[in-house]
């Protein structure tokens, strides 16, 4: 690992990265995949929906599939879909690590995320923006990460909601105290003005699409530009102190 590499492992070890293949070049994705995790990706984060429980149509398992052959780093599943337990077996033969299951319209979340836990793989659960933080308090000690959405999911390059920032740093408060350790994640909009204050308010996995894959800069340059956004935050003590206190 040369001295470049070792200094992006370092920052993400405090924060990770997540980049999101929604807003990748699909004729060129195990390439994209392949950047990524040079640069330093901590895991990717594969969006699959069902234009049903969202209205949009995205991947399945057979994307996963083949994303395992490219890549070792994690692959997290994020299931916008109506019948998460229905596709689960099959998302793990594709080499699924982890699922994201939405609180919303789930009539048996704890049955879900037990099946997950029973498939070996990791479980998180999903919230969207007007889902109050309060829904996870009985399942928090079962799931080893929370998405909270920042925008509405469904779709890419959409702008972050500054109304879920107070969910976040409640979020953070419940882990503190139920489950300390679980993952933060944020997911909708992240970018180099909205990952310092997701990451101050309490998050500690970003998802991003557009920020990584969607600009024009190169897959490495993109990550370099979202974690200097966020090392401005080691230079403020106040604001880190934001992301591990207790208080609100
Ligand atoms: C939205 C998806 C996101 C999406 C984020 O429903 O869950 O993962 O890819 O895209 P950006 O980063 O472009 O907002
Ligand atoms: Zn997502």
């Amino acid at each position: 690992m040369n001295k470049k590499e070792r200094g992006r492992k370092m920052e993400t070890d405090v924060v990770k990265l997540a980049p999101s293949i929604l807003a990748a070049d699909f004729a060129r994705l195990g390439e994209q995949v392949a950047e990524a995790e040079q640069a330093g990706a901590d895991r990717i984060h594969v969006d699959v929906m069902d234009g049903h429980f969202v209205p949009n149509l995205s991947m399945g398992a057979p994307i996963v599939q083949s994303l395992r052959r490219v890549t070792r780093l994690p692959l997290e599943i994020h299931l916008m879909i109506s019948d998460p337990d229905f596709f689960l077996d099959e998302f793990v033969e594709a080499g699924s690590d982890s699922f994201l299951v939405h609180w919303e319209g789930n009539g048996n979340l704890h049955r879900t995320v037990q099946r997950i836990k029973a498939l070996g793989k990791r479980a998180g659960v999903v919230i969207n923006p007007a889902t109050p933080a309060a829904v996870l308090e009985e399942i928090l000690q079962d799931v080893e990460q929370v998405l909270i959405m920042t925008v509405n999911p469904g779709f890419g390059h959409q702008h972050f909601l500054p109304t879920t920032l107070q969910k976040i740093r409640r979020v953070r408060q419940m882990i503190e105290q139920i489950k300390s350790g679980c993952d933060v994640e944020v997911d909708g909009g992240i970018d180099a003005e909205t990952a310092p204050l997701a990451v101050a308010a309490g998050a500690n996995v970003l998802v991003a699409g557009t920020a990584i894959f969607g600009e024009s800069e190169e897959v490495a340059a993109a990550m370099d530009r979202l974690r200097a956004s966020i090392k401005q935050l080691w230079k403020q003590p106040q604001r880190v102190e934001c992301t591990t206190s207790k208080k609100e």
